[in-house]
């Protein structure tokens, strides 16, 4: 069932996440601290999720020591995060239904506190136990993702860069893509890589990641004007306050959903020659755009 495949997902990398991350007592303080704020403040753990099942339809059985791959990826979605919420960004108080990390440790030690979860993640990375071919190819994979080409930091440029003017639809996809669907689509592959996928496994997962990937952010979209902050946990309406480039701005929240939905079924079309074992990465697929907050 999804709600346990959620729940244990999320259990198996909060987990990991306690036993890797420095100690909030850990010399100097006040960073670590910054860092578990952000942590663990109830995160949904999605991406950890999807790493965890696309490694589990590869190898059939969930991979021993997968979580720690699982973590890293929250480690750089949370420093994601805390960066996206600072004011020179978009200037978020409310996250994961805690006050943001530079509303209660200041800008100085939030931006060290994104920097730290970074580079704590590539240490965990360089420590996963798989074969160190493998684990080569996962570092490769989740640097560019989260990186200036196509990437993370790329489309978070021109995310702001695009804010207060009316995007065209192919600047709008390339924002979508690079902040969000990269990052989802290096948890589904290196998912894959880690239990050890061939190359066709891993050109489906591509593909299957892009499709649910960009979904996603629609779906992120358009909860930002339909459910409340309470719902959300971070501010609602926000979007349209700062006039992002949104889905909803363009197309409007009908043609988003129908958008969102076309995806899902493109993105699980993917995995048909995965046959049964691809039914709970199916499952989530459709609860990345059903979901409420
Ligand atoms: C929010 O991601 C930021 C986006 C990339 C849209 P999530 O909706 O996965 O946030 P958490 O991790 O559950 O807080
Ligand atoms: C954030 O997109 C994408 C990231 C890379 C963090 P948003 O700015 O829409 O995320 P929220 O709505 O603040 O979570
Ligand atoms: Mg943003
Ligand atoms: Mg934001
Ligand atoms: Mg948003």
């Amino acid at each position: 069932m999804l709600a346990e495949i959620l729940e244990k997902g999320r259990a198996l990398t909060d987990e990991a996440l306690e036993r890797l991350l420095p100690a909030a007592t850990q010399y100097p303080a006040s960073i670590h601290q910054a860092m578990r704020h952000s942590v663990f403040a109830g995160g949904k753990r999605l991406r950890p999720i999807l790493c965890l099942e696309a490694a589990r339809m590869i190898a059939t059985l969930l991979p021993p020591g997968v979580e720690q791959l699982g973590a890293a990826l929250e480690m750089l979605h949370t420093y994601s995060l805390i960066h996206d919420d600072l004011p020179a960004l978009d200037n978020d108080d409310l996250r994961r239904g805690r006050p943001t990390c530079h509303k209660v440790f200041g800008d100085a030690i939030a931006i060290l506190a994104g920097d730290g979860l970074q580079t704590y993640a590539y240490e965990v990375l360089a420590r996963i136990p798989c074969p160190a071919e493998a684990r080569v190819r996962v570092i490769e994979e989740i640097a560019h993702a989260t990186g200036t080409v196509d990437g993370m930091i790329g489309g978070q440029v021109m995310d702001l860069e695009a804010e207060h003017k009316k995007p065209d639809a192919q600047t709008l996809e390339y924002i979508h893509k690079s902040k969000t669907a990269a990052l989802i689509t290096a948890s589904v592959v290196t998912g894959g890589l880690y239990a050890g996928a061939n190359p066709s496994d891993v050109a489906h997962l591509r593909c299957f990641g892009q499709k649910i990937g960009l979904a996603f952010q629609i779906a992120d979209d358009i909860l930002d004007v339909t459910q409340s902050s309470e719902q959300l946990g971070k501010t609602a309406g926000k979007d349209t306050a700062a006039e992002k480039a949104t889905y909803p701005a363009l197309y409007g929240i009908q043609e988003s959903e129908r958008r969102a939905a076309e995806l899902v079924d493109a993105g699980c079309a993917q995995l048909d020659p995965f046959g049964e074992r691809a039914t709970t990465l199916k499952e989530l697929a459709r609860f990345l755009v059903e979901r409420k907050k």
